[in-house]
C-alpha cells in the first residue's frame, strides 16, 4: 500500500542519515525516497550536524533550503564524501535505473562527482533484471526526431514524457530539455546498452546508472537490509 511504501522510504532513510558524520559535504538526491532524507537531515542540522550539501535538482534544493541544510553552488573541484538517492530500479550488482522524477542529468553528475554512493529504495525498487522501468533519455528539443528513430533502431519503444500538470504538453527538465521513456523490455546487458544510447547525439544523459553505486539501504520484510555490489 502506498502507507507501507512510505513507511519503508522512511526507514530507509533513517538508516541512510547514519552514515552522515560532522563536517561532511553531501549529495542530495531527488524523489520521494530523497525527500524523507532531505527532511530528516534537516531535522539533524536544526539539532547542530555540521554539513553542506548540493541538491540534483531544483525541487530538492528548494526543500533542503526550507529546512536549514547549507546549499554549495557548482564549482571546479567540489567534490561528495556522500551522496545518498533513490532509483527506480536496482538489481543485485547495484547498476541502476534512475530518472523517474527526470533529474538524471544532475544526478549522475553529482555521483560521478561522489566519493560514495549510497541507495535508498524501498522493497519494490529491487529486481532480479532491470527493464520493466522504462528506461528514461534525456533528449534536447531539435534532436527529438532522430533520437526516437535511434532508439527503435537499438530495439526500444520510446514515448515522449508529457506533464502531468499540463496535460498533452511535453515535461521539461530543469534543464529545458525533454525526457523519453525507453521500454526495451528485460535489459539482459546494460552494460552495452548504456554507452549505446550515450553515444545518439542530442542524448544528453541516459538513465542507467553503472559502477557508481557502492551500497544500498533496501527494505526487506519492513527491515533495513545493507546491499553492496
Ligand atoms: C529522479 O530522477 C529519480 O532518479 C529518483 O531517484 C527516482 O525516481 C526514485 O524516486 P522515488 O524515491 O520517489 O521512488
Amino acid at each position: 500500500s502506498p502507507a507501507t511504501q512510505e513507511h519503508e522510504k522512511a526507514l530507509a532513510a533513517a538508516a541512510a542519515l547514519r552514515w552522515v558524520r560532522d563536517g561532511m559535504v553531501l549529495g542530495l538526491g531527488s524523489g520521494s525516497t530523497s525527500a524523507q532524507f532531505i527532511r530528516q537531515l534537516g531535522a539533524a542540522v536544526q539539532q547542530g550536524l555540521k554539513v553542506s550539501g548540493t541538491a540534483t535538482s531544483l525541487a530538492s534544493e528548494n526543500l533542503a533550503r526550507q529546512v536549514g541544510i547549507p546549499l554549495l553552488e557548482p564549482r571546479r573541484g567540489l567534490r561528495f564524501d556522500l551522496t545518498v538517492d533513490g532509483a527506480d530500479e536496482l538489481d543485485g550488482q547495484l547498476r541502476l535505473i534512475k530518472g523517474g522524477g527526470g533529474a538524471l542529468l544532475r544526478e549522475k553528475t553529482i555521483e560521478t562527482a561522489s566519493n560514495y554512493l549510497l541507495v535508498v529504495a524501498d522493497s519494490s525498487k529491487l529486481v532480479p533484471v532491470l527493464g520493466d522501468f522504462p528506461l528514461p533519455l534525456e533528449v534536447v528539443p531539435f534532436t527529438l526526431p532522430w533520437v526516437l528513430d535511434a532508439v527503435q533502431a537499438l530495439g526500444g519503444s520510446p514515448v515522449v514524457r508529457t506533464s502531468l500538470t499540463e496535460s498533452a504538453e511535453q515535461y521539461r527538465t530543469d534543464q529545458g530539455n525533454l525526457i523519453v521513456d525507453c521500454h526495451f523490455g528485460q535489459i539482459t546487458d546494460p552494460d552495452a546498452l548504456g554507452p549505446q544510447l550515450q553515444a545518439i547525439p542530442g542524448v544528453v544523459e541516459q538513465g542507467l546508472f553503472l559502477g557508481l553505486a557502492k551500497a544500498a539501504i533496501v527494505i526487506q520484510h519492513g527491515q533495513p537490509m545493507l546491499l553492496k555490489p
